[in-house]
């Protein structure tokens, strides 16, 4: 018995890349077989690829056996037993095996190679028992597939190069030569294909990073990895790979500017609007999650907002143009990883005219002298106004209708200095409002007043409305009295205006004139300090210098006439005729007068003046009323019917002299007259005039003397007067007046032993003169011609009372200018 045994290995990894010619191969089996054949258990091998069609011949076994086709069917040849006897199919007839059903090598052997199957063929009469295996051979049936179609890697950016991906390995059912042999990955910068063996010959391959990726320029790759075996054809098999390139936070945050600017006025309120930076993250998701933020926070953080997400910067505070013109702030952006870029801001600001001008008084003379000449510098000042450019030109004005002026030398500097003369009694103070207006718009302006108080100079003397006033005071007015108020103005201040009276010190009449009046010096009220006699002076003129309190003091005079007015203090005094307490002078009427005879006429005088001198006669008593009347004007006593021899020779009439004064004053004077023819019928009839009797012969001789005496010393005295006046009174101001009008005579020789006595004593009468001898109120009064005259008691009593006066008026030493004029 042959036994044939071919042995063919073929190995698929040992002989790769080896294509066999299958016919061929057929060929060398069958030949082999042939050799191989034993007398009965041979063994046969055939090799046949797989999947051959059904019927397709396997091997020519009768001629393998060396059996032929009668033997094998005598023989009943079959297959017995055996494995996978399903595929194979003996045809007994022609000796031959045919595939019975398709075999498939991958779903028979899997991986096991050489793949076969034994069985054994029996032929009975007699019996012979063969071997028959049958290898199947690999056909390149299967491409190479991948358990997926797509993989899927999530790769980071950063991932290094050389770093490893791993694809696993396709799958080829075929072996040998027809499985894998080549993995290749289609064209791509990052990656490439590297292939391992597995133990077992299983190739599979990965990827490595030869690049490192970039999510920014490609975060997806598309690959197709390719798996190639080594079959004839080839065949090959895709696996898609995707690769997601996950972001590494590699790119920093990056603003879109370097410098961002913006402007934004200076009043902006909270939560303006300024500007947005931006700053792109190449980087995805929260890598490219950019946060904003001031670098310099402490500083600008108060003013300014950045939020964070948006990059949206607001105002949050209150911007001041003058404190900060621009804001330079450096933000940053950072992504989460912290990688950052910087940026500046530049936001600049605009002027708003939100300041106002600022007055800054530096120096102020107050008050100012209102005698400063023109020029007088009052104030310097300053305006200072913050905001910039015409926000900040300050332009300064004063009220125009005041006497100031501003100059300005120096760019915001004024001098206010006086205009024109000051004068403080028109305008004593000043609010100078000074007006500092700047040139925005709207401009605002600011105002500071200064208060200048003009100071007084004494520019002005007191002034009196009237420069003589006229006051009057009754005589016999009480001493002390206060007469009048001398009132000055003075316009200027304080003690400037101080007025103070004073009197001027002159004389009337010898006496000082302050021993007449005082002047009280501040109120100006006039007292009079003794009490006038009319009769003495009729007026007193005064001069009265106001003045006031200033250095040097300016004064006033004004000159205050004090008229004295007359009152009826006066009685009349009788004249003639002259009476005396118990003489009697008896007028003689000739029984044959006639009527209307002036028997004589009562001369009366009163040194009243006025109404108060005006005097009026009236028939008092009379022994025969009807006999005499007396003229109610004159004083004269005229007979009023014809004599009679009937009438007595002794008449005694009482005359009433009365003044017009109110009260009135009166005098009595007593007349006694004679009606006779002759003398000594007289005589009888006054018997009780025995103790002149003597004396009747030089009475007229007497008279005569006395008068011419009398008119001899009284034109002496004229003279003497006249000249001693012209002499002094040539600068008196004042006139002294007085009318005592009469000198009268008195004889000496009927000076009677009584009460009054003969005017023993020296007795005077003043007689001034006016230095206006036209306006001479003197009277000389030569009362002669009269044969007696006798002084009565009242007329006496009337004269002391003068005397007394003027005694008075003696020992005040007044008015020198008097004279006296002694009485014979
Ligand atoms: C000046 O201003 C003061 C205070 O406001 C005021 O009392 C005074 O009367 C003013 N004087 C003048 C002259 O306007
Ligand atoms: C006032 O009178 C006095 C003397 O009578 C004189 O010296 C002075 O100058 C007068 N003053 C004025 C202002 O008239």
């Amino acid at each position: 018995m042959f036994l044939i045994t071919v042995y063919r290995r073929i190995n698929c990894f040992q002989s790769q890349g080896q294509s066999l010619d299958l016919v061929f191969l057929w060929r060398v089996f069958f030949i082999m077989a042939a050799c191989s054949i034993s007398n009965i258990n041979a063994q046969i091998r055939y090799s046949v690829p797989e999947e051959m069609k059904k019927g397709s011949l396997i091997g020519n076994i009768a001629h393998d056996l060396g059996l032929d086709v009668q033997r094998l069917r005598s023989g009943r040849a079959r297959i017995v037993s055996g494995d996978s006897t399903e595929y194979v199919e003996l045809k007994s007839d022609k000796g031959i095996l045919v595939v019975k059903e398709r075999i498939d090598r991958e779903q028979l052997c899997a991986e096991t190679t050489p793949c076969s199957f034994t069985f054994e063929i029996i032929l009975d009469n007699p019996v012979e028992l063969h071997h028959v295996t049958v290898e199947i051979l690999d056909v390149n049936d299967h491409a190479p597939a991948f358990p997926k179609d797509i993989i899927h890697f999530e790769i980071s950016e950063s991932a290094t190069p050389g770093s490893r991906f791993q694809l696993g390995s396709a799958d080829d059912p075929d072996v040998g030569v027809n499985c894998i042999q080549n993995y290749i990955i289609s064209q791509n910068d990052n990656f490439v294909l590297k292939q391992h063996a597995r133990q077992g010959g299983v190739k599979y391959a990965e990827m490595v990073l030869q690049k490192p990726l970039d999510r920014e320029q490609d975060p997806r790759l598309f690959l197709i990895v390719t798996a190639i075996d080594g079959g004839n054809p080839r065949r090959s098999g895709n696996v898609k790979i995707e690769v997601n390139v996950l972001d590494a936070n590699d790119n920093a945050p990056v603003f879109n500017q370097s410098v961002y600017r913006a402007t934004i006025t200076e009043t902006s309120p909270i939560g303006t609007y300024i500007t947005t930076v931006n700053a792109s993250d190449a980087d995805s998701g929260t890598n490219s999650l950019v946060s904003y933020s001031f670098t310099n926070m402490k500083v600008i953080g108060h003013i300014f907002t950045l939020d964070e997400r948006t990059g949206v910067i607001t105002l949050s505070g209150i911007l001041d143009y003058e404190k900060a013109k621009k804001y330079e702030i450096d933000i940053e952006a950072k992504d989460q990883g912290g990688l950052g870029d910087s940026a500046k801001v530049i936001i600049d600001l605009t002027d708003v005219n939100d300041n106002t001008p600022t007055i800054s008084v530096m120096s102020f003379f107050t008050p100012v002298s209102e005698d400063s000449p023109p020029s007088t510098t009052i104030a310097i000042f300053s305006v200072k106004d913050v905001d910039a450019g015409d926000n900040g030109h300050v332009i300064c004005a004063i009220d125009r209708n005041i006497p100031f002026k501003l100059l300005s030398s120096l760019r915001n500097y004024y001098t206010l200095v006086t205009d024109a003369a000051l004068d403080r009694e028109r305008v004593a103070e000043y609010n100078i409002t000074i007006t500092a207006t700047d040139s925005g718009s709207p401009a605002l302006s600011s105002q500071k007043t200064l208060n200048l108080k003009v100071s007084d100079v004494n520019d002005n003397p007191p002034r009196f409305q009237k420069s003589v006033y006229t006051t009057y005071v009754n005589e016999n007015n009480q001493p002390g009295l206060s007469i009048f108020t001398l009132s000055a103005q003075d316009h200027d201040w304080n003690q400037n205006a101080r007025i103070s009276y004073l009197l001027d010190e002159t004389t009337v009449g010898g006496s000082p004139v302050s021993s007449f009046i005082s002047v009280n010096a501040d109120s100006g009220v006039v007292h009079v300090l003794r009490g006038f006699d009319y009769e003495q002076m009729k007026n007193v003129r005064v001069c009265v210098k106001a003045q006031d309190g200033g250095s040097p003091p300016l004064s006033t005079n004004v000159t205050l006439e004090i008229i004295i007015q007359d009152q009826n203090d006066n009685a009349p005094q009788v004249l003639y005729p002259v009476q005396t307490g118990a003489s009697v002078v008896a007028e003689i009427v000739p029984r044959a007068a006639e009527v209307g005879y002036l028997v004589t006429k009562v001369v009366a005088v009163d040194v009243d003046s006025g109404q108060n001198a005006w005097l009026s006669y009236k028939l008092q008593k009379a022994t025969d009323r009807a006999l005499f009347e007396v003229g109610l004007q004159n004083g004269e006593i005229r007979t009023v019917r014809q004599v009679t021899d009937k009438d007595a020779v002794k008449q005694k009439l009482t005359v009433v002299v009365e003044d017009n004064g109110k009260p009135s004053r009166s005098a009595v004077v007593s007349i006694n007259v004679a009606v006779a023819d002759s003398f000594p019928e007289v005589l009888s009839e006054f018997t009780d005039f025995t103790h002149e009797k003597q004396y009747d012969d030089n009475l007229t001789f007497y008279l005569v003397l006395a008068l011419a005496a009398v008119s001899f010393l009284f034109i002496t005295c004229v003279v003497v007067i006249i000249s001693v006046k012209v002499y002094r009174w040539r600068q008196s101001r004042f006139l002294y007046q007085s009318n005592l009008p009469v000198i009268p005579y008195y004889p000496p020789h009927y000076a009677d032993t009584g009460v009054t006595g003969t005017l023993p004593h020296g007795y005077n009468y003043e007689v001034c003169m006016t230095t206006d001898s036209r306006k001479s109120d003197c009277k000389f009064s030569t009362l002669g011609g009269q044969n007696v005259l006798m002084v009565d008691q009242s007329f006496a009593e009337t004269m002391q009372r003068a005397m007394k006066k003027n005694e008075l008026l003696e020992d005040s030493g007044e008015c020198p200018e008097m004279v006296r004029s002694p009485i014979i």
